[in-house]
């Protein structure tokens, strides 16, 4: 195995050391070659930059793999639970039955929030966009629980601040979505799974009994095991740096929601559904749209389709669009959108400009379809993403917290004014 390479530059030669990961993947080491010659590296938009090493989570773009810890996202998706998997990534191992319960019952008993959140709650107008509204009342939950704000306390009370994100996390997105409603928020019921519980705070009111359809709570648990962790993604490179300058973990997800809301991030689920819902009432020609995004002068593009990393398929959407049509059966909902979903597809995969470029569904092309059949609004989506993306958050900053990691901050290549004088305002 080659351990390093040669760049010959203006007369001089630099070695670079090869780091190799455990799959066989190499990467240059150019942290010294500043110091050495002067170059820095540009790449932009990080397209071919590692950021980190990271034993969380294995992805192959080429060949549409996807790993939490070594296990397949084909098996945990079948097989785990969403707090299963989060233990896995958060702790590195699958856990016993017992640090299951443990962890299970810990979570149920902290998933109330402090009253005075509702206050906060109730300043936002209802027009508030949810995701807005919850990387607030994260950000907030550093008020309520001050010993969080420093990030070198002890393993426990580390433990308890990520026990707390966790918890609480469903509450405050289900206490969003009542705010824009309107409606008084439920309270979090400790017996109840952890996606029934959350059922219930968004759709229950305190007039009535609510049931907890099983269907409905297992297909949002296996949503949220596909969406657990990606590695380093924008919102996730964006916790692992604002946690670099050792932000609390409450701050870091905070920024990092903000980073999910985007529509080429998490924002495309919503993005997605409003698209189709945008053709079929344009009379459901889906080519007119397959040549709007392939028209370079017009600034559409299909959302959910194409990926930075995944050119062959997202092994995450296959999964999803199976469970797509099981979820519509079994609930024996007709949706027009999945058809015009499955047309858009067809058309795209056979079309030369998606095939060149590598483009293909990503998770969030099917998943707001199953969301919408859940009975979830569309402004709720990109909060449904974020609640599963939570534990891999978690556990990518508690790894770059364990592993030392400085903080984080890229250089630039400067192309604005060498020095000037200061012209006074009378002179301009
Ligand atoms: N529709 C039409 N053309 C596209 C699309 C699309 N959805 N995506 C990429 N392209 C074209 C793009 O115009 C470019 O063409 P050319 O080479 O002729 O200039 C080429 O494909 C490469 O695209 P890029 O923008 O350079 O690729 P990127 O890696 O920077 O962007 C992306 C990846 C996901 C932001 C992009 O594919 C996109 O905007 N997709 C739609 C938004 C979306 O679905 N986002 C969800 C991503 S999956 C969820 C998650 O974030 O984890």
């Amino acid at each position: 195995m080659v351990n390093k390479a040669e760049l010959h530059y203006d007369g001089e030669v630099y070695e670079l050391p090869v780091i190799t990961g455990s799959e066989n993947e190499n990467a240059l080491d150019i942290s010294k070659l500043r110091g050495q010659s002067g170059l820095i590296t540009l790449d932009r938009g990080f397209k071919n930059t590692g950021s980190c090493e990271s034993s969380i989570t294995f992805l192959n773009g080429e060949k549409g793999i996807l790993r939490y810890r070594g296990y397949s996202i084909e098996e945990l998706a079948e097989k785990s639970t969403f707090l299963e998997v989060s233990f896995l990534l958060i702790y590195g191992e699958l856990p016993t039955k017992d640090e299951l319960k443990f962890f299970v019952n810990e979570i149920a008993t902290h998933s109330l929030v402090h009253e005075d959140v509702k206050s906060i709650l109730d300043g936002f107008p209802s027009k508030s966009h949810p995701m807005g509204v919850l990387s607030s009342l994260v950000s907030s939950l550093t008020a309520f629980y001050p010993k969080s704000l420093d990030p070198n306390r002890s393993k426990e009370e580390i433990d308890g601040t990520i026990i707390r994100a966790i918890a609480k996390l469903p509450t405050l997105a289900a206490w969003s979505f009542k705010n824009r409603m309107r409606q008084p928020i439920m309270y979090p019921k400790n017996s109840l799974s952890y996606t029934a519980n959350f059922i219930q705070m968004m759709f229950g009111l305190p007039t009535m009994e609510t049931e907890v359809n099983p269907i409905i709570s297992k297909a949002l648990d296996k949503l949220l095991i596909l969406h657990a962790d990606h590695e380093q993604n924008c919102s996730t490179a964006t916790v692992r740096i604002v946690g670099s300058s050792h932000a609390s973990l409450y701050a870091s997800v905070s920024s990092g929601i903000a980073a999910l809301w985007g529509p080429l991030h998490g924002g495309a689920n919503q993005a997605v559904i409003e698209m189709l819902e945008d053709i079929k009432d344009d009379g459901g020609d889906v080519d007119k749209y397959v040549a709007k995004a392939k028209d370079k002068s017009d600034p559409f593009r299909l959302m959910g389709f194409g990926h930075r990393v995944y050119k062959s398929f997202d092994p995450r959407a296959t999964i999803i669009k199976k469970a797509a049509d099981d979820v519509l059966d079994e609930l024996g909902i007709e949706d027009p959108v999945l058809d015009i979903a499955k047309k858009l597809e067809k058309v795209a995969l056979n079309d030369e400009y998606f095939k060149e470029r590598g483009l293909y569904p990503n998770v969030d092309f099917y998943s707001g379809i199953i969301y919408r059949a859940l009975g979830i609004p569309t402004d709720m989506f990109t909060v449904m993403f974020a609640l599963g993306r939570l534990p891999g958050w978690i556990a990518q900053w508690k790894e770059m917290r364990e592993n030392h990691e400085p903080i984080g901050r890229p250089r630039q290549v400067f192309t604005g004014s060498s020095a000037r004088q200061y012209v006074s305002i009378e002179n301009r």
